[in-house]
């Protein structure tokens, strides 16, 4: 399998890192340092090298850097899925100021939407801020499913934003006092046919992910199998009715809820109200029961078998940021992880600490001290 891989990165003004500069080559990234010293800033950068706010999710005004004027850029020269590629991104300055949505250029001409990136490489990555994801708010679940349909549909995040936008302005016509019903109605129509497709898309990427998991099943494995489901009302018609009258389902739905949606100032029902439900399969146990340790062993279970199925579909696995990952795994555990993203053959961004966690890598990795915002090979 054709590995994509970051060949150069360049930050300016990002977060600590007022000039930062990496060549690597095709094996994996390791980047340790001690707590603050800019390792996580890093990954986020890499992160921006896709489609939507990166793996903080932060707004683009807080990654300038504290007092550097507002802007910032992340530039990189890629090994894509389409061959090389320069891919530049970040806040511009201006005459008028700095600018509050972030440009991309892709050799060196602009893109006209960030999804364009998605034909070059696809990025996906687990955090510490994932360590709650089985027991906490449904919401991050959606979020966390999306991007992995992202990684096989680069149109399904317009898709979402979408329909959240056609959403909110149908929760604004339904609070106003004079309600103009041929507008409503067109809204919900169109609401209807985008909830049915994020449904579908999420459904279709639920089935896909469990069969990998299935096939590539190993007992002797230390990432357990997950057991996946997506729960919420049309997600469990869709495949026993079809598309088109499950749209007009939805659509009078709508028409019956318009006086509780009303009362409520929300839509109550739709596909933003769905939840991807994870099960530890040879425990039979929800994951929100499992153990911490349990929990993030499933969850790597989880993102290797996405990986692997990216790789399958396209003929390139993704770039895999793992954040703070090596440190919540014993030393069994961890040889098998660094085994596992070697036979994805996709080039894995790794950080800790401690560089000792990070000795079976070897001549497997670039090995990188990050310290106060510099970078040592
Ligand atoms: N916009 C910013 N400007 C300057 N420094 C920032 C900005 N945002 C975060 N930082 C700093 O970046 C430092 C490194 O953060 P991080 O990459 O999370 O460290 P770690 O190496 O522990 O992963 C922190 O000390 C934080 O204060
Ligand atoms: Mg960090």
């Amino acid at each position: 399998m054709d590995s994509v891989y970051l060949e150069t990165l360049k930050l300016t003004k990002f977060r600590n890192h007022e000039n930062l500069s990496l060549d690597l080559d095709s094996r994996h990234v390791v980047l340790t340092g001690e707590n603050g010293a800019g390792k996580t800033n890093i990954l986020e950068a890499v992160s921006f090298l896709s489609p939507g706010r990166g793996l903080r999710r932060a707004p683009y005004d807080t990654v300038a850097m504290a007092g550097g004027g507002g802007s910032w850029s992340v530039f990189a020269r890629l090994n894509g899925a389409e061959g090389e590629v320069s891919i530049g991104t970040g806040l511009q300055e201006t005459s008028l100021g700095v600018e509050t949505q972030r440009r991309v250029h892709i050799n060196g001409a602009q893109a006209k939407t960030a999804d364009t990136l998605l034909e070059h490489s696809r990025i996906v990555w687990l955090t510490p801020a994932m360590d709650g994801l089985f027991t906490g708010p449904a919401g991050d679940r959606r979020r966390f499913l999306d991007r992995l349909v992202l990684a096989v549909d680069p149109t399904h995040g317009r898709r979402v934003s979408n329909f959240e936008k056609i959403m909110r302005s149908r929760n604004k016509l339904l609070s106003e006092n004079q309600i103009d019903e041929t507008w409503l109605s067109a809204t919900e129509e169109q609401l209807a046919e985008l909830a049915v497709s994020v449904a579908s898309a999420r459904h279709e990427m639920v089935g896909l992910l469990s069969g990998v998991i299935v096939q590539n099943n190993d007992p002797a494995s230390p990432f357990p199998d997950a057991l996946i489901t997506l729960s919420g009302s049309l997600e469990n018609e869709i495949g026993e009715v079809a598309a088109s009258d499950l749209e007009g389902e939805y659509r009078d739905r709508l028409r019956d809820c318009r006086r509780l949606d009303a009362a409520a100032g929300r839509t109550l029902e739709g596909p933003h109200r769905s939840d991807l439900v994870v099960h530890h399969r040879p425990k039979s146990m929800a994951a929100a029961l499992c153990s911490t340790g349990e929990q993030k062993a499933l969850l790597i279970g989880l993102l290797l078998a996405h990986a692997r199925l990216v790789g399958e579909m396209h003929g390139f696995a993704p770039v895999l940021l793992l954040d703070e990952v090596a440190a919540h795994l014993d030393e069994g555990r961890r040889r098998a992880l660094y085994d596992m993203i070697d036979t994805l053959g996709c080039q894995a961004w790794m950080t800790g600490t401690d560089r000792a966690l990070f000795t079976p890598m070897d001549n497997r990795a670039n090995f990188l001290t990050v310290e106060n915002g510099q970078v040592r090979h």
